[in-house]
Parts: C-alpha cells; sequence; structure tokens
C-alpha cells in the first residue's frame, strides 16, 4: 500500500496532456512522470545501439539499463538527457514519437518499465502523464483524468510545437502520422490507450490551456482536495 497521491493524465498525443500535467505539478509542487519520454528514450537509445526495434527481449533487456535524467536547461527549458548527452530534440521529434509507439506494443517492454514508472511516485505527490497510468501503472491513483480532442486539433497542435524543429513536419503528413499512432497505442494487446473507468474524460478540442486547466482543477478539487494541502 502506498499513500502518495497520484493524479493521472492520459489521452494520445496532442491533446494537451503534457502541458497540463507540467502545470499541475509545479501549481501543487509535486513530482511529474513522463512516462512517454520513456518509451521515446528506450528507441532513441536501441537505435543508437544497433538494437533492431523488432527485437522484443533485446529491448526489454536494454530498458533497466538506461542512463536517464530530466532536467531543465540554462534558459529553463526541457533537458532530457541520455547517458549524459542532452537528447531533448531527439526525444520530442515525431519520428521518435512514431518509434515509441511501436515499441510500446512489446508486452515485455511495457513490463520492463514498470517499475521505473512506479519509482517516481515520491512524496508529496506525482502527476503522472500517458497511455495507461489510470488503467495499469497507478490504477490507485486518486484523481484520472482522460484527455481528447479531435484528430484535426491534435495535429494543428503538434504542429505548431514542432515548428521550426522540424522542416519537413507537414500538417498532413503529421496529421497521418498522429493517426497511425493513435490507432497502434489504441489497438495493442497490452495496455491499449483506454479511459480507466473512474476516469473523468475532458474534450479539449474548443479550449485553451487555461480551459484546460480550469476544469482539471476542478476534477482534482472534488477527487483529490488534499493536493492542495501538500502546498
Ligand atoms: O506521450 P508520447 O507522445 O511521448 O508517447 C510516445 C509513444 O509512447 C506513444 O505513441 C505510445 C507510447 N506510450 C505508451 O505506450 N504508454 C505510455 N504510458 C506513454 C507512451
Amino acid at each position: 500500500m502506498n499513500n502518495i497521491p497520484v493524479i493521472a493524465i492520459d489521452g494520445p498525443s496532442g491533446t494537451g496532456k503534457g502541458t497540463v500535467a507540467r502545470l499541475l505539478a509545479a501549481e501543487l509542487g509535486w513530482h511529474m512522470l513522463d512516462s512517454g519520454a520513456l518509451y521515446r528514450l528506450l528507441a532513441l537509445a536501441a537505435t543508437d545501439r544497433g538494437v533492431s526495434l523488432q527485437d522484443e527481449n533485446a529491448l526489454a533487456r536494454l530498458a533497466p539499463e538506461l542512463d536517464i535524467r530530466f532536467g531543465a536547461d540554462e534558459q529553463g527549458g526541457e533537458a532530457i538527457l541520455l547517458d549524459g548527452v542532452n537528447v531533448t530534440d531527439r526525444v520530442r521529434s515525431e519520428q521518435t514519437g512514431g518509434l515509441a509507439s511501436q515499441i510500446a506494443a512489446f508486452p515485455q517492454v511495457r513490463e520492463a518499465l514498470v517499475q521505473r514508472q512506479r519509482d517516481f511516485r515520491v512524496a508529496p505527490g506525482l502527476v503522472a502523464d500517458g497511455r495507461d497510468m489510470g488503467t495499469v501503472i497507478f490504477p490507485d491513483a486518486a484523481a484520472k483524468i482522460f484527455l481528447t480532442a479531435s484528430a484535426e486539433a491534435r495535429a494543428l497542435r503538434r504542429h505548431k510545437q514542432l515548428n521550426g524543429k522540424e522542416n519537413d513536419a507537414s500538417l498532413t503528413a503529421l496529421f497521418r502520422e498522429i493517426s497511425a499512432r493513435d490507432e497502434r497505442d489504441a489497438n495493442r494487446k497490452t495496455a491499449p490507450l483506454r479511459p480507466a473507468d473512474d476516469a473523468v474524460v475532458i474534450d479539449t478540442t474548443e479550449l485553451d490551456v487555461p480551459g484546460v486547466m480550469e476544469r482539471v482543477l476542478e476534477v482534482i478539487r472534488e477527487r483529490c482536495p488534499e493536493a492542495f494541502q501538500s502546498r
């Protein structure tokens, strides 16, 4: 039994999950788990080390070995280190997202990352962002939120996020890639992308970030009021 509270934020890419999870963690003074980054980093590390992305066993063996650190760069932006090297831009590319989604379909890969994710549950609390936070990794989360948005809105948001980083990220190509990724994530046998039975689903298509935050805070006030006492 673990008494440290968790707020799970799940949903497909481009729903604003990452932004909301980060803002929420800052607001509450809680830790944050970006679980998608772990799958992305594993895909990157495998590529760099010549491990086949089809080799489920080898990928599962590589997962616990990864030297990963989440921090900030000199400008206060996100810095993700793999073996001490800043790989943030590579981690965030849509290409890496696609590879992460492919290896995330392997049950052994998912299993190999379970404990690593649970280790982020540290006092005073954790905001966990992913696809299966509320269903598999933290089924006892105090509040479970599932963000959705139309595929068009999500492609547009990703396009804005990636702008300047990936010249070839045309909107049509992104729309296609994101739709393929969602379909794979939602239809895999192990831990498919779906809301937990006790999750609150919020459609963010017509909402801006403050609008989503308002709804999310409302849910937390109702389901996990103690979150505001740990500040
Ligand atoms: O959230 P993201 O875009 O960084 O995730 C990249 C991929 O990783 C996503 O398409 C599927 C996989 N993933 C997963 O299977 N389970 C998670 N909890 C998080 C991500």
